[in-house]
């Protein structure tokens, strides 16, 4: 009997340890920043550089501006589909590089991270963005 009830202690005590593991936690903002750094170096930093601050005429900032801390939907749509002709404005200047698509080379994930990370990058905070979110936007692109 005692053995029984030593086996059902360790089966609830590790149980507790799974269910914890899954909710989401301040951890989480740490370990998505960790991944989309490697994501935005890899995919985005040649064009808005090392400190979010683009190129002027060309790429965008993306330090505070209405589309990094605005609207998920619609900054998951950019990442995306990308954009071309010089639709973004900001302080006055128009952004003559086109910004590639990143749906066939980004997953799901990648594109949550990453966002995660411009949103809490270069002065900017903001909620983080999470994998079924972009699945949403994803399938509704489609
Ligand atoms: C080839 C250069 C290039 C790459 C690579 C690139 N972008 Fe862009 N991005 C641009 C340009 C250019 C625009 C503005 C396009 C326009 O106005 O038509 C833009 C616009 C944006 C915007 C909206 C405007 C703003 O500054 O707030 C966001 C957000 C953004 N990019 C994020 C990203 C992220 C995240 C990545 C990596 C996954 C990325 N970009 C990769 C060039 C690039």
């Amino acid at each position: 009997m005692k053995r029984v009830l030593f086996a059902l202690l360790v089966l609830v005590i590790a149980s507790a340890f799974g269910v914890q593991q899954q909710k989401p936690q301040p951890g989480n903002l740490k370990a998505a920043m960790t991944r989309g750094k490697t994501v935005y170096e890899a995919t985005c930093l040649a064009c808005h550089q090392p400190d979010g601050l683009g190129v002027q005429n060309m790429n965008p900032p993306l330090v505070k501006t209405k589309w990094v801390l605005g609207d998920k939907k619609a900054l998951i749509k950019i990442v995306l589909k990308g954009l071309q002709g010089g639709e973004i404005e900001i302080d006055g200047d128009k952004f003559h590089n086109p910004m590639p698509p990143q749906e066939s080379t980004l997953s799901d994930q990648e594109i949550a991270d990453v966002l995660t990370y411009i949103r809490n990058s270069f002065g900017n905070k903001a909620s983080l963005v999470s994998m079924g979110e972009v699945k949403a936007v994803r399938a509704k692109l489609k």
